[in-house]
């Protein structure tokens, strides 16, 4: 295997056999294919895409570059979701939970934010004590006890992944079908699975923004999880509007302790929801998608999943407190409204710059070892559909300082469309995609 040859292959559109792909990647591990090198091939994929062979391999390689979990010794099916990422995507912290009260055992593995879109480890890190580092044995643990349990990847699961994401992230490579598929699907086939939900997000907020993609997205993830035995099925879910009132970490783990506790935002709650219903559905637990509604929402009601989360945070060190009062979890001292300038009806909130504005304010990061102000971000948001009169709070900025306030506002200004209302926007869930195809999405 000649590094450059694989490289100029793919450039030209051609497929990698099985064996020189491999050679390449594990190349790639132990330093004889270069950085630039690797990121050039990534590029030329972008480009010229991967076949379904090629995309085959990539994924077990990925996977085989590290541990397995075994869990098929637990009593109750073992099932994740992951989400493509979004902007006030906050669903992961109280799905978990719901999930594990409605009898599923779930192993999450979440990501850090990542460009201008949040992650689920920083929202959990807002939480006083909370450790996402537990090694394998710790997860484990916590994952009997509580019935789920929520870590970043581990070192030994698919190495390879965390080697090639740091450098896709870097260099323009991430939006690709083949490149995102693998690397999310080679982490959570690690996870030992018996059913997963991909929340695959389309519109301006999401990495792949164009409908079209998103399904291809979606089928081609479902479809690597199926040829796996992993039962597996993909919501496409609505990313040209931030989701819920909030984006930033802190504040976005108040909502969803807000959404536990059976209240929050009702986009927020009805995508919970439906997630969790996907979750029951690919375990084959619950007679019906109406059964499994009810069955959700009532755990959301009765204070039973906010109690599940309680035993978790508490399972992984933090304070347990903050779930019945979550005004613990660190606040900005700064808070500035913004106010409308004229009234109407909000035909637009652009998540992508409120996103963007909460990484320039300390919320994420522009390097992999930025340390993120967990305070920083917006809070009561406008949504599409709002009536505004002038002079109305649209929402607030959390900031650090008045600087960071400024950019907050700014942001907010630019996002935010206040018209005359009946603006297009995507339908909160639009398909589903399954085994058997892709089929609009119809809600009960
Ligand atoms: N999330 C991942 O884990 N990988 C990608 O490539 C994109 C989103």
């Amino acid at each position: 295997m000649i590094p450059a040859q694989v490289i100029e292959a793919k450039r030209d559109g051609h497929a990698i056999d099985p064996g020189t792909l491999r050679a390449f990647l594990d190349g790639y591990l132990d330093g004889r294919v270069e950085e630039h090198q690797m990121s050039a091939f990534l590029m030329a994929v972008v480009f010229q895409g991967l076949d379904p062979r090629e995309l085959d391999d990539l994924v077990d390689i990925m996977i085989g570059s590290g541990a397995s979990l075994d869990l098929s010794d637990l009593d109750r099916p073992r099932v994740d979701k992951h989400s493509t990422g979004g902007v006030g995507d906050k669903v992961s912290l109280a799905l978990a939970p719901l999930a594990a009260e409605l009898g599923l055992y779930v192993p999450m593995m979440s990501g850090r934010g990542l460009g201008h879109t949040g992650g689920t480890l920083d929202k959990l890190e807002a939480i006083p004590g909370f450790r996402t580092d537990l090694d394998l044995a710790a997860f484990r643990r916590v994952l009997e006890s509580v019935g789920c349990a929520m870590i970043g990847q581990t070192a030994e699961i698919a190495p390879l992944d965390r080697r090639l994401y740091a450098l896709r992230s870097v260099t323009g490579t991430v939006p690709s079908i083949p490149l995102i598929s693998a690397s999310i699907m080679s982490k959570k086939l690690a996870e030992g699975l018996s059913g997963l939900v991909l929340d695959v997000k389309a519109g301006s907020g999401a990495f792949l923004p164009d409908e079209a993609r998103a399904l291809d997205l979606a089928r081609t993830m479902v479809g690597i999880g199926e040829a796996r035995g992993v039962p597996t099925e993909a919501l496409v879910t609505a990313m040209d509007r931030p989701l819920g009132r909030t984006v930033g970490n802190a504040l976005e783990t108040v909502e969803a302790l807000a959404c536990l506790a059976g209240g929050g935002p009702p986009e927020l709650r009805a995508l919970v929801v439906e997630e969790a219903v996907a979750m029951l559905r690919v375990a084959g637990q619950g007679a019906s998608d109406d059964a499994r509604r009810r069955r959700a929402r009532a755990a959301l009601d009765d204070g039973s999943a906010l109690a599940r989360m309680e035993r978790l945070v508490e399972a992984q060190g933090g304070d347990p407190r903050v779930v019945a009062s979550p005004d613990r979890l660190p606040r900005a001292p700064v808070v500035r409204h913004v106010r409308a300038q004229r009234g109407g009806v909000v035909d637009a909130v652009a998540p992508r710059p409120l996103g963007e504005a909460v990484v320039a304010m300390g919320g994420g990061r522009r390097r992999l070892d930025d340390v993120v102000d967990l305070r920083v971000g917006y809070r009561s948001l406008a949504a599409p559909g709002d009536v505004v009169e002038p002079g109305d709070s649209v929402g607030e900025v959390h900031a650090a300082d008045e600087a960071g306030a400024a950019v907050g506002e700014a942001a907010l200004r630019a996002a935010l469309v206040v018209g005359e209302g009946g603006a297009p926007h995507r339908p909160l869930v639009s398909h589903r995609v399954t085994a058997s195809g892709v089929e609009a999405f119809r809600t009960g």
